[in-house]
């Protein structure tokens, strides 16, 4: 028998570029990468909630830097990654997560407004993000991409059409560019987070969280962001290097449930 290979499970020394990271499940992303020793660029629509999230991890000896950057803006988006590139002198992970919340029925006069803007923040935005780290990608040892979906994109909920269409074509990206990017070694994998406890499930009164979760969940409850994070993170460590295109639920067993 060949002897065990020991892979590493250090993302150190990494950089990462974590999108809408002053809130929710981009601001643990953006801690718990950082407290495994990555550079973080903690990137965000907010710039104020970036620094502020960029300086907490500079308070707990992490490495961060605060960019301000709304992914819908294509300009930006390159200046962005060629600044932390620069900064940080490479870029190996990019962790796609932006999003907003995007209510709308269909026969509603701003639907088609409500639709440029979904797929603008959370689906052009990607591809958008991706194609501009690729020459750093393509010069890293452990180039990773996480694309931040939704159970939405696997089944969905009235109302939230744009929303739905956006994260399914969310899972789309990632299996075509897993396939193409392969050969180069760069993973693309995604999430699907289930209900998870951030601004953007704020409004939701807890009694109906309760209720809903459950109904719905195999563990009887909403996650907390830092559950996905540490998905995140086992999907950028250099030893999940066979793992590519990839949909991952993290939702508490709800795609699980049947009854
Ligand atoms: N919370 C949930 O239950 C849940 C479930 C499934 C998927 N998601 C997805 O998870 C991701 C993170 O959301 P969250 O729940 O942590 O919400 P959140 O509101 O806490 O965080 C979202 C962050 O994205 C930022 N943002 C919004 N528009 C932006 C833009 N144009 N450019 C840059 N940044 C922008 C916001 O400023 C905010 O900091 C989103 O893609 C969301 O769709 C959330």
């Amino acid at each position: 028998m060949s002897d065990v290979k020991q892979l590493s499970r250090s993302i150190a020394g990494l950089t990462v570029v974590v999108t809408g990271a002053a809130s929710g499940m981009g601001r643990a992303t953006a801690h718990v990468f950082a407290g495994e020793g990555a550079k973080v660029a903690v990137t965000d629509f907010d710039g104020d909630g970036a620094n502020r999230v960029a300086s907490e991890i500079a308070e707990r000896g992490g490495v961060a830097q605060a960019w301000t950057l709304d992914v819908a803006d294509r300009t930006a988006i390159d200046t962005v990654v060629g600044d932390v590139a620069a900064q940080f002198g490479a870029l190996d992970i990019i962790v796609n997560n932006a999003g907003i919340s995007v209510r709308v029925a269909i026969d509603d006069p701003t639907y088609d407004e409500a639709w440029g803007h979904a797929l603008a923040v959370m689906l052009t935005a990607h591809q958008r993000i991706i194609r501009s780290a690729l020459p750093y990608l393509r010069r890293s040892q452990c180039p990773r991409i996480v694309n931040i979906a939704s159970t939405e994109a696997l089944g969905a909920t009235a109302l939230h059409s744009p929303y739905s269409a956006a994260k399914a074509g969310v899972t789309g990206l990632t299996r075509s560019l897993a396939v193409e990017l392969g050969r180069e070694g760069i993973t693309v994998n995604c999430i699907c987070p289930g209900p998870i406890r951030t601004a953007i499930t704020d409004r939701i009164p807890e009694e109906h969280k309760t209720i809903y979760a459950k109904r719905r969940t195999a563990l009887g409850r909403y996650g907390f962001p830092e559950e996905v994070a540490h998905m995140t993170l086992s999907l950028c460590l250099p030893a999940a290097s066979f793992l590519t295109g990839a949909v991952i639920p993290v939702d508490g067993g709800l795609m699980a449930r049947n009854a």
